[in-house]
């Protein structure tokens, strides 16, 4: 009997090891480019695949803005960032997704004291009920509103400083999204509902609006110098679950930690994106394992939905 456990025990730490090795395994972003003279902002930087994804680009030489809604992690961030690459062109300007105004603020500082962007990474993103300070469904405000405006108001630079780009973090769960104008305009939201089942649903509708959103802003950036990447990182160790209630944590934390990459393969996929020569002509796609993905579901290539989502967004901000 012991030795049959053993036995089991052995195979499941190999069949372990190799779907590790195989399955689990993300590719690294092969691109050597250097960045020395580039501007980048990445938004969600302070932990996670955002604080992954800054690092990189320092390493390489960049100026890097952490826009990040809270001083203390943020600046803890910027020291962690500075050790470890030797690069101290990393700063943090406050910016809360979840406020209009603050988005506004943060841009006007910005243009400010910066005179160019090349690479905007639009990363933050949470699973938390509430509403924004404009009475947005939480989800909805920071994962896709919040971006929308600070990607519209920073396009004038990115335009003067192309060759640029625009990089937004979605997620594989976009496949059991959709987005309900309806439910948008009557109750700015993209579902009814605060059950842990109920906001993992309005993340993924929120992952399809980044998809959307990438899709028509590429529209818009046709004979620009600017080109645009929505992305799946990867299913990653961070700490995007910190909201979700005890239940649901013991629920997933076994699978987090036995299946899930660490932060810094979760960058590999943005920094491709941000990165890799060569790609422009796929501007508006969607990528996972620094690849494109070319048969995406045909709802993440609606143009009816990608066109009224950026025109409500618009609404929304005040800017139609
Ligand atoms: N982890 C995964 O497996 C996975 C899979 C698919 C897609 N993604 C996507 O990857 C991106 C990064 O996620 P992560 O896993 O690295 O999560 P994370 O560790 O929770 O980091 C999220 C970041 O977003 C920031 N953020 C949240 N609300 C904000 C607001 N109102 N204003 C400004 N920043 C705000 C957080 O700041 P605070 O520290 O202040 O909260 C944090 O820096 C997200 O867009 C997520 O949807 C992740
Ligand atoms: C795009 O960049 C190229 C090369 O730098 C430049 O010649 C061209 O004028 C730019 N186009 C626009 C629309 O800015």
């Amino acid at each position: 009997m012991l030795l049959e456990l053993l036995l089991l025990g052995a195979l499941l730490i190999g069949v372990y090891f190799l779907l590790h090795t195989t399955v689990l395994k993300l590719p690294r972003c092969k691109s050597t480019a250097k960045l020395h003279g580039k501007t980048a902002i990445v938004t969600g930087a302070n932990t996670g695949i955002g604080l992954t994804t800054a690092k990189d680009l320092a390493r390489r030489g960049a100026r890097v803005i952490l826009a990040c809604r809270d001083r203390q992690r943020a600046e803890a961030a910027v020291q962690e960032i500075i050790k470890d690459t030797g690069n101290n062109q990393v700063i943090f300007m406050q910016l809360d997704l979840a406020s209009l105004k603050s988005v506004r603020s943060f841009v006007e500082n910005f243009l400010r004291k910066e005179s160019r962007l090349d690479l905007l990474i639009n990363n933050a993103g949470l699973i938390s009920d509430g509403t924004t300070d404009d009475g947005f469904g939480m989800i909805f405000g920071v994962n896709h509103l919040g971006h929308f405006l600070l990607t519209v108001l920073l396009l004038d630079l990115l335009k003067a400083s192309g060759p640029s780009r625009v990089v937004t973090v979605s997620s594989r769960g976009y496949k059991i999204g959709n987005v309900d104008f309806n439910c948008l305009t009557t109750h700015k939201d993209l579902a009814l509902g605060n059950s842990n089942y109920q906001l993992f649903r309005k993340y993924c509708h929120s992952k399809l609006c980044n998809i959307l959103f990438t899709y028509e802003l590429a529209k818009k950036l046709q004979g620009t110098n600017v080109t645009c990447y929505s992305l799946h990182p990867g299913a990653i160790k961070t700490d995007i679950s910190r909201y979700s209630s005890l239940w649901w944590k013991l629920l997933f934390s076994p699978l987090f930690f036995f299946f899930f990459t660490d932060a810094e393969s979760g960058a590999q996929t943005t920094l491709h994106c941000a990165l890799e020569q060569g790609i422009e002509h796929l501007s508006g796609h969607y990528f996972t394992h620094c690849a494109p993905l070319l048969n995406i579901k045909s709802k993440a290539r609606d143009d009816a939905a990608a066109k009224k989502l950026w025109e409500l967004s618009e609404s929304f901000c005040g800017l139609a």
